[in-house]
């Protein structure tokens, strides 16, 4: 029993570390974490630990990149303080090692097998975000889908008007909980609550795996104890 509960103990440790450090199953990402010395700017402060190569750093600085093909200047040219939070957002996305409470299987799998869904963001990062943007223009509340892709790139759809970020997302809770469907959650908390994940923040210093770790002790995924629950029955047999 002793054993039993010593090998429990090593898998549920084994489990929490994975959730901890870990690469989404997505277009670009890394098939696991590790040290990136060459990341490009403001995707540098992952260059201890992330999954995102390189190349795929240097090309979300890019309008329109290979990655997505996206065109943030869809209605009008994007102001530099504005795109620098979608680079940001962009590099968040491709290198966080730390997601792996949020991460969810995607259920119609066109160009990825997973996304995050209700990253809770740090009040800062989104109202900056929002405020940097809010005269700046787009025609669509959702970016992940609706858009005209004839052309190659994303275009407004036809009936899909340009307008203000300020008229299209009113709040900045509304910018940042739907321009990624829900990827991100709005949160009061701020960045020193340790409750909250932070987009920005200096170079070596990632302080999200700390929050990660915060709510996977505070919420367990499902997916821990089921795989622990099966891993329990085959060690048992194997005990047995
Ligand atoms: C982005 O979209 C705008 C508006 O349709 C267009 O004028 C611009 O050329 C596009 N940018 C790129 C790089 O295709
Ligand atoms: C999609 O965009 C192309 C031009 O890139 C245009 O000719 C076509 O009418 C658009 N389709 C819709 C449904 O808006």
């Amino acid at each position: 029993m002793l054993t039993l509960t010593f090998m429990l103990a090593l898998v549920s440790v084994a489990a929490s570390i994975d959730m901890l450090n870990v690469c989404m199953d997505s277009k670009h990402h890394k098939v696991a974490p590790g040290p990136e010395g060459n990341l490009y700017q403001q995707c540098s402060p992952w260059k201890d630990n992330a999954c995102c190569t390189a190349d795929t750093s240097e090309h979300t600085h890019n309008d329109n990149s290979y990655l997505y093909n996206f065109n943030w200047s869809h209605c009008r040219v994007m102001t530099d303080a504005c795109k620098k939070h979608f680079i940001q957002d962009t590099c968040f996305y491709e290198c966080s090692p730390h997601l792996g409470p949020w991460i969810q299987t995607v259920v119609n799998p066109t160009w990825r097998r997973e996304r995050f869904v209700d990253v809770p963001l740090c009040q800062e990062d989104c109202v900056t975000w929002w405020n940097d943007c809010k005269d700046d223009f787009t025609c669509k509340e959702n970016w992940h889908k609706g858009w005209n892709w004839t052309s190659g790139h994303n275009e407004c759809p036809a009936k899909a008007e340009c307008r203000k970020f300020k008229e299209v997302f009113p709040t900045a809770q509304s910018m940042c909980e739907k321009i990624w469907s829900k990827s991100y959650k709005y949160t009061t908390y701020t960045k020193t609550s340790g409750k909250c994940i932070q987009m920005w923040f200096p170079q070596g210093q990632n302080p999200n795996r700390k929050v990660a770790e915060y709510y996977l002790n505070k919420a367990p995924s499902p997916g821990i104890p089921a795989s622990l629950f099966s891993f329990s029955v085959v060690l048992l047999m194997l005990l047995i």
